[in-house]
């Protein structure tokens, strides 16, 4: 099997020609410069260097900018020594911005707001730090983090950063059970959890999950900190729960930080495998901060004086770490932080935050983008969203349509939209257009950032042409990569550096167009060989979405005797479009119409062997699509492991929903 296989299958993203240069008026304040790219290309770690003095406050100036001499285990600014919730609160407090808002809190119950100025924050961090403290806490302890989408999530992050205890949040949407394996894997201290958070207008417990999972065998957890967010009635163990205000309550009021090694431990955080064990991947606190503060700057465009700055992912994921907390905090950015899902009460949810907060800058997934295009454009069109200029995409493959759709109907046609590729293990972003500089290219993460080297690389580790496809490669070491996989140094090794010598391999196919634009097509075991060829599925759900029928579509790649694998894939329609189908009994013209389509779209060969229709797709509770569950489905086999689902009624409605003609 040859990467030049995937060239003719893979048409039909790489026709993709429309650009849309910056405008004058944005590129000229923009953060974002030509120059940045000369300067790293001229000298990389004097660039960095420069970047670690502009975002970052070095209590201990570093001697070293990189030591790589124990690769692929990296130290960053050896020497320097600094305090990541200094640099994120204190520091504006001092500089005079301390009545700047740091957070426009929004409840998912309409009208429960609360603003929190950089003062209060820096209040409260304190409070919680001595509070931590009191509760035996100390540098290198591990705190595990289990709370819903309010400030005391952020806040307990920075007390955490604060004393040099490395937290592990845990989602908030995660079971017991995956509660539990973090738990003992991190061999967290304390845990800091809430009685319950809001879901779709409903209080929803949150504590007995931390009981239950403390219940099994013998935990090292001594001590519970809980937040009254929902007042519901809670169980209580008095010699281990202690309540969030009472704690802060009596704390003093003011805490002394120190400064730690720019390598220590700032925090874990498990990322789900495709198979085993979660990874409890960890960052460094030196690196980690330069580079998110610096791609929020210009990457995301952030003003601090002037933006309103929204990114919608949960504090559980790394977009939450990355840019919720430390980069935009890190800036002294005034933001948006939203509890509740786009649903609740309406669907028109986000675009009246959007015109209540006046916000700027906008950064979510792609799947929100498209379950909004599936809504219909007349709910944000009812909006004033004329305080946006930027727009950011993270986390999957954002298909033209979809892209163009957010530029049109969100963005007005004016605002830069920057497909940022990165991963829990890069820390920050990687690949992506600078707002200002780079023409965009719809369904295109572009290039690699200023300062970073990414290439897409064939089967024996050697670049591809413009036009061809391969696997994505990290060829250099970068400040907020990942120092490894807690506990486990080989696991780290093994997974990321032995499959290309020298090369962090990210587990992503990606593509070259004939402007050498990068495609990122999706994970590597997505990628399915049809008849010899290799096909993404990211590129057939692409084709099917552009279907004027469709809203979002999955693909997989179901075993087949003669061809290898066969195409498999499961569609939603657009609302119009299920009537239609309705009326069509098991929706067999349908069908047909939309092999067609895919095989105009790419070619006869990624047609697909079957097309389901259905009501909703798989997702696990960060939103991405379990392709392994459509497998077994795809396949006949028995459904397999269902726990991460969202929702997992979804299998048993496609299951028994599918009487479909093949
Ligand atoms: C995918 C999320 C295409 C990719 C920040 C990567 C993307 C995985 C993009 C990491 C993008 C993320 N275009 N694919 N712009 N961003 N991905 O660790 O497959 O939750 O390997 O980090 O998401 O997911 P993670």
């Amino acid at each position: 099997m040859t990467t030049e296989a995937t060239s003719e299958g893979l048409s039909n993203l790489l026709h993709e020609e429309r650009t849309f240069p910056p405008s004058e008026a944005f590129a000229a304040q923009a953060n974002g410069t030509a120059e940045l790219f000369d300067r790293a290309a001229e000298d990389r770690e004097g660039f960095w260097a420069e970047q670690a003095r502009r975002y970052v406050r070095w209590e201990t100036d570093f001697e070293q900018v990189l030591d790589w001499s124990e690769a692929p285990f990296a130290k960053w600014f050896v020497g320097g020594r600094l305090n990541a919730c200094v640099n994120a609160v204190d520091r504006h407090v001092e500089e005079g911005n301390g009545d700047r808002v740091a957070i426009h809190w929004v409840g998912e119950p309409e009208g429960e707001t609360r603003d929190i100025t950089y003062s209060e924050l820096h209040g409260m961090v304190q409070r919680a730090a001595n509070a931590l403290a009191d509760l035996g806490v100390g540098e290198g302890d591990t705190v595990a983090i289990y709370l819903p989408m309010i400030p005391e999530a952020a806040v307990a992050m920075l007390a955490c950063a604060r004393l040099g205890a490395p937290h592990s949040v845990v989602f908030g949407g995660f079971s017991a059970e995956a509660l539990h394996s973090r738990i003992d894997d991190a061999g967290a201290k304390v845990v800091i959890t809430a009685d319950g958070g809001y879901r779709r207008g409903k209080p929803s417990a949150l504590k007995p999950a931390v009981d239950a999972a403390l219940a099994v065998g013998e935990s090292p957890v001594q001590k519970v900190l809980v937040v009254q967010r929902t007042g519901q009635d809670v169980e209580w163990d008095e010699a281990r729960d202690v309540w969030w205000h009472e704690a802060l309550e009596a704390a003093d009021g003011t805490h002394e930080a120190h400064a730690f090694d720019a390598e220590h431990p700032l925090f874990i955080l498990y990322t789900s495998g495709t198979t085993g064990k979660p990874k409890g991947i960890f960052h460094a606190t030196g690196g980690y901060l330069v580079q998110t503060a610096y791609t929020n700057h210009v990457i995301h465009d952030v003003h601090p004086e002037s933006d309103v700055y929204w990114c919608t992912a949960d504090i559980g994921w790394v977009t939450g770490h990355s840019y919720i907390v430390y980069g935009p905090m890190t800036l002294g950015a005034t933001q948006v932080m939203y509890e509740g899902t786009p649903d609740t009460p309406h669907q028109g949810r986000f675009w009246e935050i959007v015109q209540d907060k006046k916000v700027s800058i906008l950064y979510t997934a792609p799947t929100a983008i498209r379950t909004f295009m599936k809504w219909g454009r007349e709910i944000p069109d009812k909006y004033d969203m004329s305080s946006l200029r930027v727009l950011g995409s993270v986390g999957e493959p954002i298909n033209p349509e979809a892209w163009m759709w957010y530029r049109e109907v969100i963005g007005g046609d004016r605002c830069p939209i920057v497909d940022t590729w990165w991963q829990t293990e890069t820390g920050a972003i990687m690949i992506s257009p600078v707002p200002g500089v780079t023409p965009t290219r719809p369904g295109s993460a572009q290039h690699p950032i200023p300062g970073i080297d990414a290439r897409v690389v064939d089967d024996l580790g050697q670049p591809v042409e413009k036009g061809s496809g391969g696997y994505l490669v990290i060829t250099e070491p970068w400040p907020a990569m990942l120092r490894g996989i807690w506990g486990d140094p080989a696991r780290y090794q093994e997974t990321y550096w032995s499959r290309f010598e020298g090369m962090y391999f990210a587990g992503d196919g990606a593509k070259l167009d004939e402007d050498g634009n990068i495609w990122v097509l999706g994970r590597v075991d997505d990628v399915m060989n049809v008849s010899g060829h290799r096909l993404s599925t990211a590129e057939i759900e692409s084709a099917l979405v552009s279907h004027p029928k469709v809203a979002e579509a999955a693909v997989v790649g179901a075993a087949d005797e003669t061809t290898g694998q066969a195409i498999c894939a499961f569609v939603i329609l657009r609302q119009e479009a299920v009537a239609e189908a309705d009326e069509q009994g098991e929706g067999g013209d349908l069908v047909a119409e939309l092999r067609n389509h895919v095989a105009k779209e790419i070619g006869p060969i990624a047609k697909p062997r079957q097309i389901m229709i259905v009501a909703e797709l798989p997702k696990t509770r960060s939103g991405k699509i379990m392709r392994r569950l459509l497998k077994d489905v795809a396949e006949n086999r028995e459904i397999g492991d269902v726990t991460t689902l969202a929702d997992s009624s979804v299998m048993n409605m496609i299951s028994e929903g599918l009487k479909q003609p093949s």
